[in-house]
């Protein structure tokens, strides 16, 4: 047998991911529960890790109908226990995630450092912990939620652009590490996606821009998209979903960008 012809065709291979384990950071809400909710649809275990307890409840009792999702209350700032909570992982999602929106002269020193620790050096921790399993089996996938600021600037978003541009970097470099074991790592990169995480930077967003709350989506957020909408946390957990299935066993070391075109100005 070739390999390609070992590869299933495409129609008819849904994602399998029984008997994996899989953690998602961030699992509380948004983009990282839709991604909790569809790795576990797919039959992986999933360790799904939130400083947010009630809203780790909340996720468990929507997965018990579709899968295995085992909540773990952890705040990623301490990151011996991050590197821990990863070990024996197969699928590692780096998704947490925060954001402040400031001019650099206004930015509080303190929230810089908590947004660098939680999105970029705690995935690094989780890396560490859990690329030895992976290695180990000679398979695991790295998916790390970027954004479009891992690969564009937006004024008074330091920390966060920074964060994800050092994201996209720890991404590569895992992707050139883990090759020869079977691992690949790449980014998702979504535009604006309808979470919490965005409705809180709406009225912050306002005051920095000096527009009313009600122009900041479509005048701001949506300025440079050619699709006018919102992107739902779903379809950002269907990217994550193909870049661990068999399709995307070629795929590393890249990004997928969802942005409805807002980087092809
Ligand atoms: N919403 C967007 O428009 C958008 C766009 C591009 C990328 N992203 C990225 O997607 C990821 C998820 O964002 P979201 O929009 O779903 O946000 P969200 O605020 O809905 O969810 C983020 C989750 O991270 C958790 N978290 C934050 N700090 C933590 C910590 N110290 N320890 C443990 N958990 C912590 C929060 O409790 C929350 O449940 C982030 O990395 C974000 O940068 C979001």
């Amino acid at each position: 047998m070739t390999a390609s012809s070992a590869l299933p065709a495409p129609h008819d291979t849904p994602l399998d991911l029984g008997g994996r384990t899989a953690l998602v950071t961030g699992a509380a809400g948004g983009i990282g529960r839709a991604c909790a909710l569809r790795l576990a649809a797919a039959g992986a275990k999933v360790r799904a890790v939130d400083r947010d307890a009630e809203g780790l409840e909340a996720l468990a009792a929507a997965a018990a109908d579709i899968g295995a999702v085992e909540p773990l209350v952890l705040d990623l700032t301490d990151l011996d226990a991050a590197e821990a909570a990863a070990a024996g992982t197969d699928v590692l999602v780096n998704n947490a995630g925060l954001q402040l929106v400031r001019p650099i002269e206004e930015f509080p020193p303190d929230v810089f450092h908590t947004v660098l620790t939680v999105m970029l050096e705690a995935p690094f921790r989780l890396l560490r912990g859990a690329l030895p399993h992976m290695y180990g089996q000679g398979w695991g996938r790295v998916v790390n939620i970027s954004s479009v600021h891992g690969l564009r600037a937006s004024a008074y978003k330091s920390a966060y652009v920074a964060a994800k541009h050092g994201l996209e970097g720890l991404s590569k470099t895992t992707a050139l590490e883990g090759a020869s074991h079977g691992v690949t790592s790449n980014c998702v990169n979504p535009g604006y996606v309808r979470t919490a995480l965005v409705e809180k930077q709406i009225a912050d967003q306002a005051l920095a821009h000096g527009i009313p709350e009600e122009r900041v989506v479509a005048e701001v957020l949506l300025q440079d998209s050619a699709l006018k909408r919102l992107i739902e946390p779903e379809e950002v957990a269907q990217a994550v979903a193909y870049l661990c299935g068999p399709q995307a066993s070629f795929v590393t070391g890249t990004s997928l960008v969802l942005d409805g075109g807002w980087t092809a100005h």
